[in-house]
């Protein structure tokens, strides 16, 4: 695994950007796989300020998410489907019949995750971007996740629950279920971006670069993986 370690979120964010400009400017229909979160953040307001200013073009660009969570409808604000229009989408020239999300209001879920690989079968990600979890995890696998599991449904820890409840108004609002990529499919990526950021990822992120590869930290899986840069700033780096 590549580790590049940044001063700070900001610089985190531009050193992300530098690595997924290259992959849309090499490659102008390329599958960006894609995060929600606060991590990339700053990332998807780069990919918007230079799509801006310098007219870089995701006309023909197509994205996979990671994540949905089960049953918010999909004009609810905390959905990730609203998420990613609100945080990136609705700032590029993308075609939104280009991007793609788990159905969180699927009839049958066991429908939607066969509907969701077969999918990735056909996109697979030229790169995917991931945050991590203060517990190791990435989409929404939680420690335990078999390596070989594909996109699934999945009941959120406490510690998940208690991670993304800021985002809402009240924690028994968070929902306890959501689709989510597998590890299989993250490591079926051609290349891997897993960004860091704050105090609060340094056990997770010492457990990513240099634990033991085990279920019990999902991340760790990465290291596996022939192409993966983890870029993170020096709070999330301390423990390294
Ligand atoms: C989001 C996702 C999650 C987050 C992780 C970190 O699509 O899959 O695994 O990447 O929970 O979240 P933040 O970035 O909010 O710290």
């Amino acid at each position: 695994m590549k580790v590049i370690i940044a001063k700070d979120y900001e610089d985190m964010s531009t050193k992300a950007f530098e690595l997924v400009k290259r992959v849309v400017t090499e490659n102008p229909e390329a599958v960006l796989g894609l995060a929600t979160g606060s991590t990339p953040l700053g990332l998807y307001a780069k990919m918007a300020e230079d799509h801006r200013e310098n007219g870089t073009s995701y006309r023909r660009v197509r994205t996979v998410n990671l994540d949905e969570y089960e049953g918010l409808d999909i004009t609810s604000d905390q959905s990730y489907v609203y998420f990613m229009r609100k945080n990136l989408f609705d700032h590029l020239d993308i075609d939104l019949e280009n991007t793609n999300i788990e159905n969180g209001r699927a009839e049958n879920a066991e429908a939607e995750c066969a509907r969701y690989n077969a999918l990735l079968e056909v996109m697979r990600q030229d790169i995917q971007i991931l945050g991590i979890g203060s517990n190791g995890h990435i989409a929404f696998n939680e420690p335990g996740t078999p390596f070989e599991a594909e996109t699934h449904v999945v009941e959120l820890t406490e510690s998940t629950i208690k991670d993304n409840s800021r985002l809402f108004a009240r924690v028994e609002d968070v929902p306890r279920r959501a689709y989510t990529m597998g590890p299989k499919n993250i490591m079926n990526a051609r290349k891997i971006l897993i960004l860091a950021n704050g105090a609060n990822k340094a056990k997770a992120v010492c457990g990513l670069v240099k634990g033991k590869v085990t279920e019990a930290l999902p991340a760790s899986v990465l290291q596996r993986h022939p192409d993966c840069t983890l870029v993170c700033d020096e709070a999330a780096a301390s423990l390294l």
